[in-house]
C-alpha cells in the first residue's frame, strides 16, 4: 500500500483559492461549524507539501507555524535550506512525492496552492480530493485547477455540511 495524497483545500463556489491579492478574508469569515472537518483531516497526515507563495501566506498571518508536529516540504526556486519547521526544495516534485509515497508513513497533504498543484494535477497524483466550497462568487483570483488538464475521474466519497461549508470528497478512481 503507497500513501495517499490528499488535497483539502478551500474554494469558492467559481473555483478561486484566493484573491489575486493573496485576500483569504471572505474565506476566513464564512460561518463554520466546529472546526469544519479540519482535525478530521489533519489526524490522518504525517507529512505536508505547498508551494512558496502559499507559505508566504501562512508566515504572514499565523502566530505560530501552523503543522510543527508535521514534516513539511515548500517548493521553491527562491530559497534553500531549512527553518524549525519546513524543508524548503527544488527538485522535480512528481518524482519528489512519488518517492514519499513509496515510503512508510501517513497520508500527505497537498496544502496548495494552485501553482505547485498542477504539477499534481498533470500526472493525477491526487487520490483523495477534499474541498470545501464557501458561498462566494468572486469573479476573480486564483483559480484552483489551471488550463489542459488530463480527464481525471474522480468517486464522491461524501458529502458534509458545515454551517456554511459545503465539503466534497471524492477518491480518484486509477484504472
Ligand atoms: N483557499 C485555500 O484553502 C488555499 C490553500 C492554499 C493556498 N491558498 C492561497 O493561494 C495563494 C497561493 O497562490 P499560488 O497558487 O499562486 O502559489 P503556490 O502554489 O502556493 O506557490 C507558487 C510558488 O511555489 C513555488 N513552486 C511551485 N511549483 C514549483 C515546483 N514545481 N518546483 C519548485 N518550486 C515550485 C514557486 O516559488 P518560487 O517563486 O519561490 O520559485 C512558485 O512561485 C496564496 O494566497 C495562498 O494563501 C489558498
Amino acid at each position: 500500500m503507497t500513501r495517499e495524497v490528499i488535497l483539502y483545500i478551500g474554494v469558492s463556489l467559481d473555483g478561486y483559492i484566493a484573491k489575486e491579492d493573496d485576500d483569504l478574508q471572505w474565506l476566513e469569515e464564512v460561518e463554520g461549524e466546529g472546526d469544519n472537518g479540519y482535525t478530521a483531516m489533519y489526524d490522518t497526515i504525517d507529512t505536508t507539501i505547498m508551494g512558496k507563495r502559499t507559505y508566504d501566506y501562512v508566515m504572514e498571518h499565523a502566530v505560530d507555524f501552523p503543522y510543527p508536529d508535521k514534516k513539511n516540504y515548500v517548493f521553491t526556486t527562491s530559497e534553500q535550506g531549512s527553518t524549525d519547521y519546513v524543508d524548503f526544495v527544488n527538485v522535480n516534485v512528481v518524482a519528489f512525492t512519488k518517492k514519499l509515497k513509496e515510503q512508510q508513513g501517513a497520508k500527505i497533504w497537498m496544502v496548495g496552492g494552485s501553482g505547485i498543484l498542477d504539477a499534481f494535477v498533470k500526472e493525477n497524483l491526487i487520490d483523495e480530493y477534499i474541498i470545501t466550497v464557501t458561498p462566494h462568487i468572486l469573479g476573480s483570483g486564483i483559480p484552483l485547477f489551471k488550463e489542459n488538464n488530463p480527464q481525471i475521474n474522480l468517486e464522491l466519497v461524501n458529502t458534509k455540511r458545515y454551517g456554511q461549508f459545503v465539503e466534497l470528497h471524492y477518491k480518484a478512481k486509477k484504472c
